[in-house]
């Protein structure tokens, strides 16, 4: 039987701003030679700072005791109008290579877990692409299931020929395209 992984002693705390450059560049290890899961959603500076200055409680790093940054976690949280749910989002967490499998990411994922239930989150969901098997393996293991059967579907699109006004044919304003739109049927 593999022997568990042991437990490296690192600092979890919240990002502070001169650390950003620290998680971007692992991240950009990291993330770079992993297919993307999302197209709404590339790892990017924006993504860090973003994060960090939106749900500033929810970006989190781990800190080894030479100081460096050597795991990061980030987070947000939603609200539906139309429930009474908060839900929580895991967006990216990753883990310097030298520092995985020994349960750095799962202090990351539990302080991110212990935040969001502190601020009212029911349920938290993360996303990884189908061939990222070693990140699938991870959430298993933190617990998460159930797996959405959503379809990204793609095509490339070409530059259409553009067709030519008649002569005469105005610009139409907003006002005059809504109206010409035809009424959409009453739902039964
Ligand atoms: C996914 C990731 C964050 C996991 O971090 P980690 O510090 O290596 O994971 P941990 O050591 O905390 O593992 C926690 C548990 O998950 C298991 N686990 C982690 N990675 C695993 C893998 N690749 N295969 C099988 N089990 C794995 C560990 O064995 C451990 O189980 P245990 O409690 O029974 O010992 C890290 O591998 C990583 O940074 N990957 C690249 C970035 C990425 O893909 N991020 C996810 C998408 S945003």
């Amino acid at each position: 039987m593999a022997a568990k992984a042991k437990k490296r002693e690192v600092k979890i705390r919240e990002m502070r701003v001169d650390d950003i450059s620290e998680v971007y560049r692992l991240g950009y290890r990291l993330f770079h030679s992993l297919e993307p899961t999302t197209l709404y959603r590339t790892w990017d500076a924006y993504e860090v700072t973003t994060n960090f200055n939106q749900d500033p409680r929810l970006s989190l790093v781990a800190e080894a005791p030479s100081s460096r940054i050597v795991g990061f976690a980030l987070g947000t949280t939603y609200e539906k109008e139309s429930g009474s749910w908060k839900y929580g989002h895991l967006l990216w967490i990753g883990v310097s290579p030298k520092w995985q499998g020994d349960h750095v990411g799962a202090q990351l994922c539990h302080e991110m877990e212990r935040r969001m239930h502190e601020d009212g989150v029911r349920m938290v969901f993360m996303d990884a692409a189908r061939s990222n098997a070693g990140a699938l393996k991870f959430f298993k293991r933190m617990g998460y299931g159930k797996p959405e059967s959503e379809v990204w579907m793609s095509k490339i699109i070409q530059a259409q020929p553009q067709k030519k006004k008649a002569a005469g044919q105005k610009k139409m304003g907003l006002s005059k395209r809504l109206r010409g739109r035809r009424r959409l049927p009453a739902r039964p």
